[in-house]
């Protein structure tokens, strides 16, 4: 047996037997019976998912995976991707042209309000629909195939592993999306995306129905508080330069009209999509993705954001976070100290 193979045996028998993961497992219990919440259905596609899927995935920035309940099943990212095509973007284009296209402000309005910057007609932020499309409008390639590979390239570095589209779900959307194809030529109008919109917006329909399942979105928020490595793989997912670009506006602007109360509560860079996943991240210390379909009036997971709460609170994730946390997370993962006795 390499050593490899030897670090990851470790893991898994320190993850089996982490207080760590018996935490996980009481609050996926407190939480797995509450019913708030709708399933998305404006697009037609996304009401087959069943409310009762819950999972829930924490990735250690040393490549440590604790994963709970229906971590296997699959659905689709929606605006989670938004969030990292704009670092896909970033590495494109550099941060100071992007900003041309789509600013860094949080709106207060909901992922789908058709606004733009009044003064410089840009979108407010990349994490809104608006801003998401003129985000993917950015993405280089020689046409629409090109362009989808190279972001589908870039889900793979994050997650270690390749990723389908749920075509239903893409035509589903194509079908029922024109919001979303108002706000394009609106932006077009206005200089905020190319000629090639309905490319722009085929690629961004897809983008949003990637598949995905709890551990990716634990493994992408671990990619970021790794830096933009990838903590299991080592792979490189992103210039460690736009890390703090993405992390900043999923701060400010990830959970949309929640995204104050967001900070407030729970305190990390995070991005929910109306699939039903939320994903977080502790940068320097671990990444979180949760995944459960019933979502509350701002498209948020209903289940997901109570997990992130307990985490924040109960492990001192919150940013700016200085008291002593209840529980020292490095103990729990570890299992010695006082995690033994809780
Ligand atoms: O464009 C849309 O409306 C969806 N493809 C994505 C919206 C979404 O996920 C909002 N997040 N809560």
């Amino acid at each position: 047996m390499n050593t490899g193979d030897l670090h990851s045996l470790a893991s898994s028998i320190t993850a089996v037997a982490s207080p760590f993961r018996n935490y996980l497992s009481d609050v996926y219990e407190k939480y797995r019976l509450l019913d708030d919440g709708v399933v998305a259905d404006y697009i037609p596609e996304l009401a087959l998912a069943k409310p009762e899927w819950f999972g829930i995935c924490v990735v250690t920035k040393n490549g440590q995976v604790f994963d709970v309940g229906e971590c296997d099943q699959l659905f689709t990212i929606q605006s989670i991707s938004k969030a990292f095509v704009y670092g896909l973007a970033l590495e494109d284009h550099g941060r100071e042209y992007v900003n041309t296209k789509v600013s860094v402000e949080p709106t207060g309005e909901a992922f789908n309000a058709i606004v733009l910057d009044e003064k410089t007609n840009r979108p407010y932020n990349p994490m809104v629909n608006a801003g998401a499309i003129a985000t993917s409008d950015l993405i280089k390639g020689k046409g629409a195939t090109e362009r989808l590979k190279r972001i589908l390239d870039m889900f793979k570095r994050y997650t270690g592993r390749a990723h389908d589209i749920n075509v239903p779900v893409f035509l589903s959307e194509k079908a029922t999306g024109n919001r979303n194809r108002a706000m394009a030529y609106l932006m077009l109008n206005f200089g905020m995306v190319s000629e090639r919109v309905e490319e722009t917006l085929d690629l961004y329909f897809q983008q949003c129905s990637i598949l995905v399942n709890a551990r990716d979105l634990g493994m992408m928020a671990g990619t970021l508080a790794n830096g933009g490595i990838n903590p299991v793989t080592g792979e490189r997912a992103i210039d460690e330069r736009y890390v703090q670009d993405v992390i900043s506006v999923m701060l400010t602007c990830g959970m949309y009209d929640y995204s104050g109360e967001w900070v407030y509560r729970v305190g990390m860079p995070a991005k929910s999509g109306v699939g039903g996943g939320i994903t977080a991240v502790a940068p320097g210390k671990l990444g979180i993705g949760t995944f459960s379909p019933p979502l509350d009036s701002k498209g948020n997971s209903v289940r997901g954001i109570k997990i992130c709460e307990e985490l924040a609170k109960d492990f001192g994730l919150h940013l700016f976070n200085v008291a002593k946390p209840d529980r020292v997370l490095e103990d729990w993962i570890a299992g010695t100290g006082d995690a033994d006795t809780w």
